[in-house]
């Protein structure tokens, strides 16, 4: 899949417009239905196609003088000159809120610690979360390098982080770095108006940095892998399925009366059936940052990041795969809507 290029000004879309992107519809005003209700406008990296690189950058503001007026200057500017092929997603994070005694909206809260946390706090946290995805790393680093020169005495970067999906074809779920594909159980296109875009076309992030032990995960059995998921590896289907994206029946039992898909599974522990049905959007991308420094960058798009609180709690209590993970960095933030017309980008922040 490829992303949609910004024509010279930002795409703006409208929220089910986005939805439409994500699986490769034409995102262009003609294909908004007929009659449909504009909705609040939505940023880009999101709902659209998720390219094979992302660059995530976080800063701080530079001083505690840094102004409201300069942020929203900064993150007018940087709206105001895209990179072409590449998408930029803001999100401010609730530091940001509290230094600028700006109102933060309620969901936005610093995330609780989980058992099993290693959290370094150099590469997590920040008062502005930005994610940058395309199809070339080297023009993600300059894009990059643009923004922080454009927040010269504004805001400082505190962390870089690198990210790369495996090639696949187009349309295919990507694979993680245990061989498994990752992303499968998304919300579709048309769900994202009910769990990841709130109506004034924001939505929040929640970032993870998770160490995997990928060695020492797949030297185990294929069998005993698919039973730490509930997956299997090749086809993607949940265990006692036949294909990818067949229903995950958490009822399933072998003839020995045991879960076809175990207690302590991924899959179980995190499906949305225990959430009341509530889903996140995971958009994650792989890391490798040396042999012993590899894992996943956990980046999850949602309407409240209570539920990532809620999913996590029980995960770091029970997750078969708790032994082949670290959590080593954490962030959270409120993805601003993009602007109307008229109106200027952080324009909310007031
Ligand atoms: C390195 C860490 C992780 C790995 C390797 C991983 C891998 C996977 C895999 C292979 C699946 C099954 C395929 C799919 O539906 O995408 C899955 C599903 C899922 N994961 Fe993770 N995951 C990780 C961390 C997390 C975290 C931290 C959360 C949230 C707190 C999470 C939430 C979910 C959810 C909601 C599903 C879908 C469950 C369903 O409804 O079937 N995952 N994950």
């Amino acid at each position: 899949m490829t992303v949609s290029p910004p024509p010279r000004r930002r795409t703006l879309l409208l929220a089910p417009l986005a939805a439409a992107s994500a699986c490769g519809a034409p995102s262009s005003p003609s294909s908004h239905p007929a009659g449909a209700r504009p909705q609040a406008r939505t940023q880009h990296g999101i709902a659209t196609a998720q390219p094979a690189r992302v660059l995530l950058t976080a800063y701080d503001l530079a001083s505690p003088g840094a102004t409201a007026a300069a942020v929203r200057a900064t993150l007018s500017a940087w709206w105001s000159r895209p990179a072409p092929d590449i998408t930029l997603t803001v999100a401010a994070g609730p530091g940001l809120y509290r230094k600028l005694a700006v109102p933060a909206p309620d969901r936005l809260k610093a995330l609780p610690a989980f058992p099993g946390d290693r959290l370094d706090p150099r590469r997590g946290g920040g008062d502005v979360l930005v994610q940058l995805c395309g199809d070339d790393a080297a023009a993600c680093a300059r894009a990059a390098t643009r923004l922080t020169a454009r927040a010269a005495g504004v805001l400082t970067q505190r962390w870089r982080q690198e990210g790369f999906l495996p090639p696949r074809a187009a349309g295919q779920t990507p694979l993680n770095l245990f061989g498994f594909k990752d992303g499968t159980e998304n919300p579709g296109a048309d769900e994202l108006h009910r769990w990841v875009w709130n109506g004034d076309g924001t939505t929040y992030l929640v970032y993870r940095r998770i160490h995997m032990a990928v060695d020492t995960f797949t030297a185990l059995p294929v069998a005993q892998q698919e039973r730490v998921i509930g997956r299997h590896r090749a086809s993607g289907a949940p265990l006692g399925g036949e294909r990818e994206h067949d229903p995950v029946d958490l009822y399933a039992k072998t003839p020995q009366g045991r879960y076809l898909i175990p207690a302590q599974s991924h899959v179980r522990l995190a499906h949305s059936r225990l959430d009341g049905g509530a889903r996140m959007l995971r958009r994650g991308y792989s890391y490798d940052d040396g042999a012993d420094d590899r894992g996943l960058l956990f980046l999850s798009y949602m309407r409240d990041p209570a539920l990532f609180v809620r999913v996590q709690q029980r995960l770091a209590a029970a997750d078969a795969m708790n032994r082949f993970l670290e959590h080593r960095a954490s962030a959270v933030g409120h993805v601003l809507a993009a602007p109307a017309p008229g109106s200027a980008f952080g324009d909310q922040l007031r």
